[in-house]
């Protein structure tokens, strides 16, 4: 049995809520899948899991179609977890009242623990825990007792021990519920009976199996980025299958300070990868000049990539029979997968690095990483000894510096903004500010101001800062770095960066700016 073997299904009644869950039980060490509530029984039983957890979510079970699930699978045998709307279904269905009672409640609160049950351990009498409901359940189905209760309502827990299914109306997979995480394991470990064996290590372990059996002694090629995604996965695909792996790697000239050398050094130098370093920066110089619009910047860049990367693949003979690369990596992630339709195929990143290879080069795609969150993409690139600098690097947009340039995209420009952007990243790092922040960069607006630098007269290109917190890049928030910080990078950036007289904060969030400037 492996770790994956032992996997807790949690059933999506509301996607935010349920990817929570699903990252804390990996947290706890043990693998989850996230499923949609359609799922039939016969497909639940198939995948044999060792545990359910139905998620909380939005909506209320009075609603015309409410969201629900086969109650079938409160038959199998298989412990329940119900949390917060997860709870009220799990009752409705079998046989108990949950009611609009108008005593919804919302934030911190204070349960009480009225009877003993398997989750709360030595939980004291009293503790706080994060609410978010409208309505309650008010009697519990038969062979249940409830186990908690808060001012407000009368079941904030509920259990049938005996089926060893369980329901609680708050959210422990929120930071706020005081031992929130205490119950889950409880749960996991102890109901049940589920090991700890959901490490990097075993994921590693039966990654490289994975990969092993789906390739056999065929022929791999991985384009890298220098971002941690597609490393990791080159890595993994590395140790798995050797010297069958080809990278290419195809330095646009519109990379970060250091990130081609840091690739070379790494996959070639370290690990021993056969590594296609392809230098196209004047290719892609050429392909750009003249062109302002965003849009077909990014398509040109894009359009590029694929015709390199084509090259390349040809020459190796991929689609030339049996000596060519049959099998393409691709760094998807599961939230990608989760994204594309719960425990559905995976769509092919738009991201241009990978995505829309012509149909002619018909290769069959290796995923990693598709059972991984991004932490858990993290670890395992550190546990594959990756320098930190790529495992922990900030996200990078495909198209590069050509977004941050606004304006024509000229070598000069590049030069510039490439130099600017490593004092940024940096001072931030030197500050400690870097993995808090989500991304933290220079942009170059092509206008140029005027400015005084010794005894003359400057006429030259502003740096605008910008630095963004978020969790997932839909929104941001502008980052409050310090002024000292701040002060820094400019008078750096002046003194260092040749062709810059000015240097600007962006205090934009997301909504209304985005974070990249085109
Ligand atoms: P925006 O600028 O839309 O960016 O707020 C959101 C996140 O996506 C990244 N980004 C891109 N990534 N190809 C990519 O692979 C692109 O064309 C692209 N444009 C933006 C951006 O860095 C941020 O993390």
């Amino acid at each position: 049995m492996t770790a994956v073997d032992d996997a807790v299904l949690v059933v999506d009644f509301g996607a935010q809520y349920a990817r929570l869950i699903a990252r804390r039980v990996r947290e706890a060490h043990v693998y989850s899948e996230i499923v949609p509530p359609t799922i039939s029984v016969d497909e639940i039983a198939a995948r044999r899991p060792r545990g359910i957890i139905l998620s909380g979510g939005p909506k209320s079970v009075y609603e015309q179609p409410a969201p629900s699930i086969d109650p079938a699978i409160y038959d199998l045998g298989v412990p329940v977890l119900g949390i917060c709307y997860g709870a009220q279904l799990l009752t409705q269905q079998l046989g108990g009242t949950v009611a609009h009672t108008g005593r919804g409640e919302y934030g911190r609160t204070r349960v009480q623990i009225t009877d003993r049950s398997p989750l709360f351990g030595d939980w004291p009498a009293e503790s706080e825990v994060w609410m978010s409901h409208g309505d309650s359940i008010t009697e519990v189905p038969r062979g249940f007792v409830a186990t908690a209760r808060t001012a407000e309502v009368p079941v904030a827990a509920l259990h049938d021990a005996e089926r060893r299914i369980f329901g609680v109306q708050f959210h422990p997979e929120v930071v706020h519920t005081e031992r929130g995480t205490d119950l889950l394991e409880r749960f996991l470990h102890d109901v049940c009976g589920i090991g700890a064996g959901w490490t990097h290590v075993s994921i590693i372990e039966s990654q490289v199996a994975a990969v092993r059996r789906q390739v056999g002694g065929d022929r791999v090629l991985c384009a890298l980025s220098g971002g941690v995604d597609s490393a990791v996965a080159a890595a993994l695909v590395h140790k798995a299958v050797g010297d069958q792996l080809t990278c290419v790697f195809v330095d646009t000239g519109l990379m970060r300070a250091g990130e081609g050398e840091q690739v070379e050094d790494t996959f070639r130098r370290q690990f021993h990868v056969d590594l296609v370093h392809v230098k196209a920066e004047d290719r892609y110089f050429n392909a750009l000049s003249g062109v302002t619009d965003p849009e077909a910047k990014r398509k040109i860049i894009g359009e590029l990539f694929i015709r390199i990367f084509e090259e390349v693949a040809r020459d190796l003979g991929a689609g030339a029979g049996e000596a060519g690369p049959r099998f393409l990596v691709q760094g998807t992630l599961y939230p990608d997968v989760i994204e594309s339709g719960s425990g559905g195929a995976a769509n092919i990143k738009s991201h241009h690095n990978v995505g829309g290879l012509p149909e002619d080069l018909a290769f069959d795609l290796v995923e990693p990483l598709r059972l991984l969150f991004k932490d858990e993409v993290r670890a395992v690139g550190e546990e594959l000894g990756l320098p930190h600098e790529i495992v922990w690097r900030q996200p990078f947009p495909g198209p590069g510096l050509a977004v941050r340039i606004v304006g024509e995209v000229t070598p000069e420009r590049a030069r510039i903004l490439r130099a600017a952007d490593a004092v940024v990243v940096e001072e931030v790092r030197k500050a400690g500010l870097y993995r808090s922040l989500w991304q933290s960069f220079a942009v170059l607006p092509a206008v140029r101001t005027v400015g005084v630098m010794g005894d003359g007269r400057t006429y030259a290109y502003p740096i605008v800062i910008r630095a963004v917190t978020s969790d997932d890049a839909m929104t941001a928030d502008w980052a409050r770095l310090p002024y000292d910080l701040v002060e820094r990078i400019s008078s750096r950036i002046i003194n260092e960066v040749d062709g810059v007289n000015r240097v600007a904060l962006d205090v934009t969030s997301k909504p209304p700016g985005t974070i990249e400037w085109e």
